[in-house]
């Protein structure tokens, strides 16, 4: 089968399809997780959890991320690869983000992901006109963890909501692709959702996302540390990984997952 493309998945969300997302960092799941019927994998910056046993994402450096892109590219030959900008390695400049976006690409990503709403108006814009698709990243930014004092549901306030509102319309006149939504507010998402040309993929962000996204570990409940309350855990009662990973796939398609239990009001 051929490579899914951006403009596949943009044909998809418009059709009603839902898109199913996983992180990956490694060539053997990329391969499972690809043949089970998974369309897109991202190499999340959530590695420096699941992965190295940190705290938070803020300490992955750039070149553990294009070594884990390299083994997900390895593995892959059908899903579309996004791959996460860490911590520090874009903030700063437009410049700065295309020279650590094309490291990325170079390892084999599709397109970048960034954290942040209109501060990152600009760097979308040098991005995607020099030939970079990104993927936008609102409501909960684990990179901003230490500003924002902790992980909470974004949205529930009627101003905070109209910023994220107004931050994804931004990214979306600035020309992402696609759009993460973590830890919003159901309304808050299906608002976006509406109001954006970009499919949006959401994690704790309820059911009218044009897509789903879970961290791999946190499926597969093999996370020791703090495992949210959206996800769930699709090992249990399955038979095997692929199993787990082909019931989160039809969960994801005929919208059984995620419930009102996996989200917030
Ligand atoms: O790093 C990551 O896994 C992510 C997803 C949770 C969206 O950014
Ligand atoms: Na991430």
């Amino acid at each position: 089968m051929a490579r899914l493309t951006l403009t596949t998945l943009q044909k998809m969300a418009r059709a009603g399809e839902r898109i199913v997302s996983l992180t990956c960092y490694d060539a053997s799941f990329a391969r499972l997780l690809e043949t089970a019927g998974v369309e897109v994998l991202l190499v999340g910056d959530s590695l420096g959890m699941v992965l190295q046993g940190r705290e938070s994402t803020l300490a992955v450096s750039l070149e553990e991320m294009e070594y884990h892109t390299r083994c997900v590219a390895q593995g892959s030959s059908r899903a579309f690869i996004v791959a996460d900008l860490p911590f520090g390695s874009y903030q700063a400049s437009p410049r700065e983000a295309f020279a650590s976006a094309a490291r990325l690409m170079r390892a084999g990503a599709h397109m970048v992901k960034l954290e942040g709403g209109r501060v990152m108006e600009e760097t979308v814009r040098f991005l995607v006109e020099r030939g970079i698709p990104v993927c936008g990243h609102l409501g909960l930014l684990p990179q901003s963890v230490h500003q924002v004092g902790g992980y909470r549901v974004q949205g529930r306030e009627e101003s905070e909501a109209a910023r994220l509102l107004a931050d994804a319309r931004i990214l979306d006149q600035a020309g992402i692709g696609l759009l993460v939504l973590e830890m919003t507010t159901r309304l808050l998402a299906r608002q976006i959702s509406a109001a954006v040309a970009a499919p949006t993929i959401g994690i704790g962000a309820g059911p009218d996302c044009h897509g789903q996204v879970l961290v791999l570990y946190d499926m597969l409940g093999i996370y020791g540390g703090k495992v949210p309350r959206f996800a769930r855990n699709f090992l249990e009662g399955a038979h095997s990984i692929e199993a787990a990973v082909a019931a989160y796939v039809r969960a994801v398609k005929d919208g059984s997952f995620p419930g009102p239990e996996h989200g917030f009001d």
